[in-house]
């Protein structure tokens, strides 16, 4: 009797949550856009808003929405989404003011058709289709710089071309010169070159590859940002295994941060050793820091720049004022946040660019590994130690932090409605996700990888040679895929404690594996993956990443937002757009990295020192 009353009790929850598909499609649709086109040519007025459904006649009706929505991996089916062109759409309705009309249209609407109340919420905008603003003194500025720049990359090419080619040259004009540029950007360092850089190829492969996943991400967080056709896409597909990768897959950024601060330690240790007789020491400091400021601020600044002033001109369409407009106006608001490399703490809740957190942990962490590497540079057999108690104290810090202000792992984030929204107010993606802390061991790890090189360098010893390793080697990229796929049982977890331990060791077990399987790279302990790793092709995108890496949100979000309908979300439309937004940001790279990235980089430091 017992037994079968749980499981009635049981099997009623269950069914209270099941919702049949023709129930499904019974709701008021998530999402609606009236013809954007159609409206500016009658010069009708677009309104664009969220409403939050209320009971009306349709009591039943409303509670399966409620239902259906308790689920965390659906959208919120309470709150609906509306383009309308008015008066086209509700010429029977009369009300003087905008917003008063556009709520009354939508009201009527659902009544008549679901007898369910609606109360607008969150107004975007009611504006004349077609209608643009005028140019500012922003967009003015933009212009006159990127003009002085184009000016100084044809004056630095035409003095390099003109220039004798046995006298001395002026650095400073030089590093404009285009040509100069270019065999930069194709120098192939193999040939010749110092063999313990060319042993470093594989990095440019794996910086490579992580930018392309990077992209996908973006490219699947971006379509959360958009009306969808079917948001029932996003929401079936969250429960497939495979969506892990997806929710999951955040740790791979992790990546760049590894791999940037090993190259830090790495090129200091190689720089001091080639240099006796200057040590490292604090000192050297500033000079690192400026270095590091010459290469990422420009590129960083005039991507900014464009971000503000003419990307919003560079289409129109329902969804442009909300996912490009808006997102300008929020960078105009913080920019100076943005150059300080202070977007993660001042404002975090202002999303700009979402993808910019990671330039600010970056330097900030560059800061911590620069001061830890000149410090510890004279003793790498003691900085090993050293670094080895720091990765699992910073580990017991993050522990303390997430478990006390109770922070919640990337996997327990990505669920439809927090995406489309951007994580707004979410203390877990400001505190935990974009915040340096979590991001520290990651950069570790990278330091000691770089020590431990450097010392089996000097030792000569072969770890290809050890079988341990060898096995160990080969087991650790296919460890990374299983460590992300673990996420998926993660989904659901509540216990504080576990859901804290599983928060703390994401990232670092995550990474450690990387690093591992770079140093087997490195050493190329198996030349399948060194070949593929070291191809050309790979090293030329490499060394754009800064670029690419900057440009890609601004072309995917163009991507989307220029669309005048709902967008289908299905695996190959994503697929499309990934691999278009990659495409065209590898295209609007080029250019950046050869007129703006290098040359500037290479004036500043050629000031400096
Ligand atoms: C869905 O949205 C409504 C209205 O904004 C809100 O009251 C409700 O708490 C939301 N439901 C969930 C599960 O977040
Ligand atoms: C409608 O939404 C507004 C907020 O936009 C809120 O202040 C108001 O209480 C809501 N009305 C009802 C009846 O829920």
């Amino acid at each position: 009797m017992f037994a079968l009353g749980i499981l009635v009790a049981v099997t009623s929850t269950v069914s209270a949550l099941h919702v049949t598909d023709v129930e499904y499609y019974d709701l008021p649709r998530l999402f609606h856009l009236d013809d954007w086109e159609e409206c500016a040519a009658r010069r009708g007025r677009y309104c664009l808003g969220t409403f939050d459904l209320m009971p009306h006649q349709n009591e039943r009706l409303y509670s399966v929405i409620q239902h259906l929505s308790a689920d965390r991996y659906r959208f919120n089916h309470t709150r609906i989404h509306r383009g309308l062109c008015l008066p086209s759409s509700c010429a029977h309705v009369r009300d003087p003011s905008p917003r008063a009309h556009f709520s009354a249209c939508v009201n009527h609407m659902t009544r008549d058709q679901y007898g369910l109340e609606t109360n607008l919420t969150e107004l975007q905008y009611c504006r004349i289709a077609g209608n643009t603003q005028p140019v500012d003194r922003w967009d003015l500025t933009f212009l006159y710089v990127t003009g002085l720049l184009l000016l100084a990359n044809i004056v630095g090419t035409t003095y390099h071309l003109m220039a004798s080619k046995d006298g001395t040259l002026i650095k400073q004009l030089v590093a404009w010169s285009v040509v100069d540029n270019w065999r930069r950007l194709t120098v192939n360092h193999s040939n010749g070159g110092d063999a313990r850089l060319s042993a470093l190829k594989p990095l440019q492969g794996m910086k490579a590859l992580t930018l392309v996943l990077v992209v996908m991400a973006h490219s699947v967080l971006a379509y959360h940002l958009t009306y969808l056709y079917n948001p029932r896409f996003f929401e079936q597909s969250s429960h497939h295994i495979l969506s892990a990768y997806m929710q999951n897959g955040t740790s791979i950024v992790q990546t760049f941060i590894m791999v940037s601060s090993f190259l830090l330690a790495y090129n200091l240790l190689l720089h001091a050793a080639d240099n006796p007789k200057k040590q490292l020491s604090l000192k050297m400091f500033p000079r690192c820091l400026l270095h590091r400021i010459a290469r990422i601020c420009p590129l960083y600044m005039f991507v900014l720049g464009l971000a503000t002033t003419w990307w919003t001109r560079g289409g129109d369409g329902p969804l442009w004022s909300p996912m490009v407009e808006d997102e300008a106006a929020r960078c105009r608001d913080k920019w100076w946040v943005q150059v300080l490399f202070a977007n993660n703490f001042i404002k975090p809740d202002d999303r700009c660019l979402i993808h910019t957190w990671f330039l600010a942990v970056d330097m900030q962490l560059y800061i911590v590994c620069a001061v830890l590497t000149l410090l510890l540079g004279r003793w790498p057999r003691v900085a090993v130690k050293i670094l080895t108690v720091c990765i699992f104290g910073s580990m017991l810090m993050n522990f303390a932090i997430i478990y006390n202000w109770q922070l919640k792992p990337m996997v327990q984030l990505m669920i439809p409605e927090l995406m489309r929204t951007q994580f707004p107010g979410e203390r877990s993606f400001t505190w935990l996700y974009s915040a340096p802390w979590d991001s520290l061991p990651s950069a570790l790890i990278g330091l000691l990888a770089a020590f431990l090189y450097h010392c089996h360098q000097e030792d000569g010893y072969q770890p290809a040679q050890s079988r341990c390793l060898r096995i160990l080697y080969r087991l650790s990229v296919p460890c990374m895929f299983l460590w992300v796929l673990g996420g998926y049982w993660m989904k659901d977890v509540t216990r504080p404690l576990v859901v804290a331990l599983y928060a703390t060791v994401d990232r670092p077990v995550f990474m450690a594996l990387t690093a591992f399987a770079m140093y087997g790279f490195i050493n190329k302990i198996d030349s399948v993956w060194w070949k593929f790793l070291s191809w050309r092709g790979w090293e030329l995108l490499g060394r754009m990443s800064l670029s690419i890496y900057l440009t890609h949100w601004l072309i995917s979000l163009t991507l989307l937002a220029q669309r005048t309908n709902t967008n289908r979300a299905a695996v190959f439309d994503i697929g499309c757009h990934w691999l278009g937004t990659i495409f065209l940001s590898y295209c609007a790279a080029l250019p950046l990295h050869l007129l703006v990235e290098l040359p500037a980089m290479r004036f500043l430091q050629s000031l400096a020192m």
